[in-house]
């Protein structure tokens, strides 16, 4: 796959001091333009200083693209809102990780060889049994998966593109079996085997919720939901958790490895923790009445509290995954019969006034995708603890792919930001009975 070099169409002149420099300009396919400065430094003897990477793109990519004032999310540039009405989380695995959507023969080809991949080494379950059985469950994935370096010596060479398509198929296949492993292990339960013969989320709720003692019949509004939840949390961009990927992936760490510090990352609250985060905050807020002292709360500099689910780096207006995902929760909770579940009329009354609030209109704080999904997930008798977890599980399709797409890229080097010192000047070591005593 030939990466899509980007043109130089502009010029940005940069005058310092007694210098004067040229720096190139590109444009992509869509989106802003990006002004290259790789040559700043040895010109001007400058950094950039950006923190938290506002103003900064780290790469060229061809997999997603963002309009954060639109509210535009395009996998492959196919939309996600027919993405999420059309295909299925198999089909835009395939279209993340190939670029395009498959034929019917490459469709299939494809899942059989995820289903290749779906049984973990029986040994992995060793790994289990040396957590507490309280233990958060993305602490068991972080453990895991970057276990799983140690069992497959034969994909983890990088430079071997071969050996790069096995490990990311593993690592699709298997997201799916820890992740249940994980659920099973803190409740219990013996662990369940995948059955190939289901759909990857029918085998993700089947590994979760059947037992060894009975038949299990998997709800079809469930199995739905969750392909449908998949493919929104399927990849989105730079964001924290695949610019970790990159940068671990950078330094020629093997992929597991390199999934495990995405797990690690996507875990914080302000990322893909949020969704779990949601769940504990419509419970402390626990009724409508409550919700007026919340957002007073939220709007408050000196209170910590930020209301969980709005904002986004890059949404400046609705996330149009949050616009499908509020669909489908009224549907699902329609078609599950518990339309009036309070949490989900908290839901929706905390949203209607945070959206008509001076605060939030004016610093165009909108709900994101985790603001519906932990109500889905909740409905569909998920525990809160296993939410980032199926994020985890989605976002790997997204994560393997930047991290291929990052590898096979010929201008790809280690990542190495600096910095803006302002520590110490130079000073000699004084002698331990010279010291001033601290005052
Ligand atoms: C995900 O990057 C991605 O693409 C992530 C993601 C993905 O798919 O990978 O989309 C998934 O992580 C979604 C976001 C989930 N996180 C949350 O819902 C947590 C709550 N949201 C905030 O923590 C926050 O909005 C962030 C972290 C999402 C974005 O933070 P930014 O871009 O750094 O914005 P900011 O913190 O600078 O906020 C700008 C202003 C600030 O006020 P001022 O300092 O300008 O006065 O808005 C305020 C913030 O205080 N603000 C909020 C708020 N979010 C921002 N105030 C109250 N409640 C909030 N949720």
């Amino acid at each position: 796959m030939t990466m899509v070099a980007p043109k130089t169409q502009h010029v940005a002149r940069l005058s310092y001091q007694d210098k004067t420099i040229d720096l190139p300009v590109y444009f992509g396919t869509d989106g802003p333009g990006v002004l290259d400065l790789q040559e700043l430094h040895k010109k001007t003897g400058l950094f950039t200083f950006d923190p938290g990477f506002m103003s900064t793109a780290s790469c060229k990519s061809e997999i997603t693209f963002i309009d954060g004032e639109k509210g535009i999310l395009l996998y492959r540039g196919y939309p996600i809102e027919q993405l999420a009405e059309k295909s299925d989380f198999m089909e835009v695995a395939y279209l993340l990780l190939y670029g395009d959507l498959p034929s019917k023969k490459q469709k299939d080809d494809f899942v059989l060889s995820i289903n290749k991949h779906t049984l973990v080494h029986e040994q992995v379950i060793s790994f289990y049994r040396g957590f507490r059985r309280d233990a958060h469950p993305m602490a068991v994935m972080v453990g895991v998966v970057g276990a799983l370096s140690s069992f497959y010596h034969d994909s983890l060479d990088i430079q071997d593109p071969a050996q790069r398509h096995i490990a990311a198929l593993r690592l699709i296949a298997k997201m799916p079996t820890l992740a249940a492993m994980a659920y099973k292990y803190s409740i219990g339960q013996p662990f369940v085997y995948p059955q190939n013969h289901l759909s990857y989320a029918q085998n993700m709720i089947y590994m979760m919720f059947s037992t060894p003692t009975a038949p299990y019949e998997i709800n079809p509004i469930w199995a739905k939901a969750l392909d449908r939840i998949l493919i929104l949390h399927a990849d989105h961009e730079q964001n924290a958790s695949t610019s970790t990927i990159r940068l671990a992936g950078s330094s020629g760490a093997n992929p597991f490895a390199c999934i495990a510090a995405g797990i690690a990352a996507l875990w914080g609250p302000a990322h893909g923790g949020a969704n779990e985060a949601v769940l504990g905050m419509l419970e402390e807020i626990g009724s409508i009445d409550r919700i007026p002292e919340f957002i007073q709360r939220a709007k408050d500099k000196n209170d910590p509290f930020r209301l969980m689910g709005f904002g986004h780096r890059v949404y400046k207006s609705y996330d149009p995954r949050a616009t499908v995902l509020r669909q489908s929760c009224h549907e699902i909770l329609e078609e599950l019969g518990i339309k009036d579940n309070p949490i989900l009329q908290l839901a929706l009354e905390l949203e209607r006034v945070a959206l008509a609030d001076e605060y939030f209109i004016e610093k165009k704080l909108y709900p994101n995708v985790d603001f519906y999904s932990g109500i889905i997930f909740k409905a569909m008798n998920i525990p809160v603890s296993m939410f980032t977890v199926l994020f985890a599980v989605a976002r790997t399709v997204g994560w393997i792919s930047q991290w291929k797409e990052m590898i096979a890229d010929p201008m790809q080097k280690i990542g190495r930001p600096r910095q803006l010192y302002v520590g110490k000047p130079y000073r000699d070591y004084i002698p331990i009975d010279k010291r001033q005593e601290e005052n």
